[in-house]
């Protein structure tokens, strides 16, 4: 797997990567443009071709041409892995041949099945009628290639076969089952459907929603989902998501919707950052993939009970995972398809007004209309564990205060209560640094000297003309730190060492500094923060031994030596 990671790298230069998304400007050894992460009106975003990787002074993203696809596509590891691989010609062997091929034969067998589909809604017109009515334009169709069943038990399966597919491929590809009777063979699934394709975030086709039409059984389920399949797993798929990527991080929200309708109406209006459940739940792998998107989610569920319990649910999963929670709920028993159809401007004002899931449970259960008694009751129950969700402490007070400001309880009344909700799923990282004591000052200041010198070494190693000796200078740390101590370099990670390189380059381009002079002044800035720390200690060894009545001449010379050095480095810096 590394030899693949190490030839795509071979093969793309990050600035080919990167430059597919961001325009990028020569700036001496670096490329420079405006940060594809964050909103900024002045480039902060470097890429370093003799790195392979970039970084931004204004947000703090990097990495490599890995990450960064991760981070612009929304993809995972794996993900990114097979979209660099594809680009840069290098062949993924990374599952069994033959598992992979079948798995391509259903990708393949469900693209035939779309197209198959979509011609028949041509030759449907009272579907497509309908559909028209639902306030679907013909262009929209084909973004989401949207199909027709035709009311038949067997018309998809039969050209499936016809296709070549066998019946065991048709099968597990969800399009056609079996009865209760295996030996009467397999039978279309979808009858008499609208189809909906379903894609995955790469935008191949993994299954379908069928919705009711036409001549189909009255008692069926209005929705028809494809079941699980090997291509098709519902915890990591959301409808449109593929389609949703960019806008999702342009807008810096995403918004979630339950149905079909919804989100194909919603993209049709312009709110493409939107992804829908499609008949599942919002799992926390679904999550995942939104919070790497964006740090917002809107839930425009519909406002039946059922999409306000759903929403609850699917809040708790994305407060824990530590997503910013808004609501924009259609009024009573409507659903985001219908808001649109009525009034497009007006659904949107909503959703850009959504307010936090907090504040908007606190007055959905305000305006329900019982007494005090069972709205605390109700506050307790249902929105103060949302509260004690949140993983970050400052908001999570925020809105603590902000339901006993709404409760007229005390804060401390409503802590109580989140205390009896269960626990935060996320660690809360802000509360763990209190507890870790605070380092002495001198400790911080050498640390801080440590990487300004680990970056110039960094910078220095992977330069095509470098012009320090950079074992010598790593040689002359280590001798510097003594026999069994830890080397600092050791302690940073890829990412930090890449931070603090693109740090030391930016600084020797800024002010044009002489890199041999600046990593002697870095040095010797270091060394003296060492000394300082020695000798501090020391002098409390020392200290301690005398109030105990001990010897401490031995220390004590050794002290005396420390100062003297100190003292000349002092010259040594001053003199410059
Ligand atoms: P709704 O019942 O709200 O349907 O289910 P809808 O989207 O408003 O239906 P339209 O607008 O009349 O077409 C919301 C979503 O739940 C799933 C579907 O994804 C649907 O879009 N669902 C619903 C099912 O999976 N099965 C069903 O039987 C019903
Ligand atoms: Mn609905």
């Amino acid at each position: 797997m590394s030899d693949t990671v190490d030839t795509i790298k071979d093969r793309l230069s990050i600035v080919d990567v990167v430059g597919a998304y961001v325009e990028l400007k020569k700036a001496g050894v670096n490329y420079k443009g405006r940060c594809p992460f964050h909103n900024e009106k002045t480039p902060s975003f470097f890429v370093s071709p003799d790195r392979g990787t970039f970084h931004c002074f204004g947000c703090g993203k990097g990495g490599d041409i890995f990450s960064f696809t991760e981070e612009i596509e929304g993809l995972d590891f794996k993900g990114a892995l097979k979209v660099l691989a594809e680009r840069a010609g290098v062949p993924l062997v990374v599952e069994h041949p033959e598992k992979k091929e079948r798995r391509d034969r259903i990708y393949e067998l469900l693209e035939d099945a779309t197209l198959h589909y979509q011609h028949h809604l041509v030759d449907t017109a009272d579907a497509r009628a309908y559909l028209f009515k639902r306030g679907v334009l013909p262009e929209t169709l084909k973004t989401f290639r949207i199909g027709f069943a035709l009311s038949s038990w067997e018309e998809m399966t039969t050209f499936l076969r016809a296709k070549g597919y066998t019946d065991q491929e048709i099968e597990s590809s969800g399009l056609a089952k079996y009865g209760e009777d295996r030996t009467r063979g397999i039978y279309d699934r979808f009858r008499s459907r609208i189809m909906f394709p379903i894609a995955d975030g790469a935008g191949r086709i993994v299954g379908f929603s069928g919705r009711m039409f036409g001549d189909a059984d009255p008692d069926a389920a209005k929705y028809i989902n494809s079941p699980e399949t090997e291509v098709y797993k519902k915890s990591q798929v959301l409808f449109g998501f593929d389609k949703a990527k960019r806008a999702m991080r342009a807008e810096d929200t995403a918004i979630l919707v339950e149905g079909q309708m919804d989100l194909v109406l919603s993209h049709q209006a312009g709110l493409l950052h939107t992804v829908a459940l499609s008949g599942t739940a919002l799992s926390s792998e679904h999550v995942t993939m939104l919070a790497r998107l964006t740090p917002t989610l809107i839930l425009s569920l519909d406002g039946d009970t059922a999409g306000i319990s759903a929403a609850e649910r699917s809040a708790r999963i994305a407060l824990s995972a530590g997503m910013s929670v808004r609501m924009a709920c259609p009024p009573d028993g409507k659903d985001p398809a219908d808001m649109i159809l009525a009034d497009t401007d007006a659904w949107k004002k909503t959703v850009a007004e959504a307010p936090h899931i907090v504040e908007k449970f606190m007055t959905l259960l305000s305006v329900g209309g019982g007494d005090l008694r069972s709205f605390r009751t109700e506050v307790s129950r249902r929105v103060i564990p949302l509260v004690a969700l949140i993983p970050n402490a400052v908001e999570r007070d925020h809105f603590a205060e902000l339901v006993a400001d709404r409760l007229g309880v005390s804060v401390d009344a409503v802590r109580e209560e989140m205390s009896k909700a269960h626990a935060p799923i996320v660690e809360d990282i802000s509360a763990m640094h209190a507890i870790v004591p605070r380092v002495p000052d001198n400790e911080t200041t050498r640390r801080f000297r440590e990487r300004r010198l680990a970056g110039l070494l960094y910078w220095q190693e992977k330069k095509a003309d470098a012009i320090i000796d950079v074992s010598e200078l790593i040689a002359r740390i280590r001798e510097t730190i003594g026999e069994g101590g830890v080397l600092f370099l050791d302690e940073y990670g890829q990412e930090l060492k890449d931070t603090l390189a693109f740090e030391a380059e930016y600084d020797a381009e800024i002010r044009h500094a002489d890199p041999v002079r600046e990593v002697e002044h870095q040095f010797s800035l270091w060394k003296r923060e060492l000394l300082r720390e020695r000798a501090h200690r020391l002098k409390e060894l020392i200290r301690m031994r005398q109030s105990a009545g001990e010897d401490t001449t031995d220390i004590s010379g050794e002290h005396v030596s420390l100062i003297r050095a100190l003292s000349l480095l002092d010259e040594h810096i001053a003199s410059g």
